[in-house]
């Protein structure tokens, strides 16, 4: 009887191994080991054994069934399997799916321009707060409390205990108030050379003002320093930022921190100063400057009688505008992918 189980075996492998299909396996297992199979039929005679003989043939009968079992299982995951892929259609030939590449917002694009561009003229990029307290903000930028000029910068105040000595606490509306904390980080001892980048808010809302957007704030102050070496800096921004043949163009106007105060203008890219649609007089107003008011300088703790100082602060959001001659700047906000994914 051990003899024909081994056979019985023997069989069921060969033709399980022969099997193609999931339903041919099926009927291979209820032929060996259904109620009614070849096993289950030797197993019949048992009771005819000795009790010994019947131990051994029990566990042999055991050990083919798991084998058949086994066969079996195998088997019809291949099966299935093969099945599977001839399903599908696959061609390989096809070139393979790409995935998707990034790129940092056109914003931080900027940010890391324009500290390339200064960094390499001798600026060193600093970071100030962007909640910060009224004094450095007004008061010691020569804005003395109840000064009208306060109106005009739209603030946001935290709702928080004012500081004695600082006053109210503000969102930053420009960073002009990291000229303070620069001076007083270097103890008031030039040479000064800041690039500060931060965000700035305002309540403001329209084509070319966010609520929040990004300032980036330029102060030298050193021994002799006048107003060609403004010039000269704005030059090379306008060239280096906009391409060759933008020059910059300063015309007077009224900043308290500043005496003189200018406004800065660049030629227009589009049409390079003639005049069109986009610019209309040829040119674009990016932002202001002007030398540093005595009064700051002194609230930074500079000597006066030893130092003077050039300051300027334009917009992220407006020179990129600019560049990209976008008719709303609001657009660089949106999040639409259509937008940015053409940069
Ligand atoms: C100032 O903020 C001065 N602190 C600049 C300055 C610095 C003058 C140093 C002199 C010396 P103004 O408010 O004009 O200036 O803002 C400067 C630039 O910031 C604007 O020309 C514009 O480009 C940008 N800007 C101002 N408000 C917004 C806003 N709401 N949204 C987007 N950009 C803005």
């Amino acid at each position: 009887m051990r003899q024909q189980l081994l056979n019985t075996k023997n069989q069921a492998l060969a033709l399980i191994n022969e099997a193609s299909s999931p339903e041919e396996i099926e009927r291979l297992r209820i032929a060996f080991l259904g109620r009614k199979g070849k096993i289950n039929q030797l197993l019949k005679k048992l009771p005819d054994l000795s009790k010994t003989e019947k131990a051994k043939v029990g566990k042999l009968a055991n050990e083919v069934k798991q084998a058949i079992e086994n066969a079996l299982n195998n088997k019809l995951q291949v099966t299935s399997y093969k099945l599977q892929v001839a399903d599908e259609f696959f061609d390989t030939t096809l070139p393979g799916k790409k995935p998707e590449v990034g790129h940092l917002h056109l914003i931080t694009q900027a940010i890391e321009e324009i500290t390339d561009i200064f960094t390499k003229i001798g600026f060193i990029r600093v970071r100030y707060p962007e909640v910060d307290w009224d004094w450095y903000i007004f008061e010691a930028l020569n804005m003395p409390k109840d000064h009208p000029a306060r109106d005009e910068w739209e603030t946001f105040f935290v709702n928080e205990k004012p500081d004695p000595k600082k006053g109210k606490m503000v969102l930053s509306v420009h960073t002009s108030g990291g000229q303070i904390h620069e001076m007083h980080r270097l103890k008031g001892k030039p040479p000064i050379r800041m690039l500060n980048i931060a965000k700035c808010y305002r309540r403001q809302q329209d084509v070319t003002h966010t609520a929040m957007f990004h300032q980036f704030e330029g102060l030298v102050v050193g021994k002799g320093i006048n107003i060609t070496h403004l010039k000269g800096v704005l030059d090379h921004f306008a060239q280096m930022w906009f391409g060759k043949g933008v020059k910059s163009r300063i015309r007077p106007f009224n900043f308290c921190f500043t005496e003189p105060s200018f406004e800065v203008d660049f030629t227009c890219s589009n049409c390079m100063g003639r005049g069109c649609r986009f610019c209309k007089s040829g040119w674009h107003e990016v932002g202001g400057a002007g030398m540093v008011h005595p009064n700051v300088l002194k609230a930074g703790g500079v000597n006066t009688k030893k130092y003077t100082g050039f300051a300027f602060g334009w917009g992220v959001e407006r020179i990129l505008s600019l560049r990209l001659r976008l008719d709303d700047i609001r657009l660089l906000y949106e999040s639409n992918l259509q937008f940015l994914e053409q940069f």
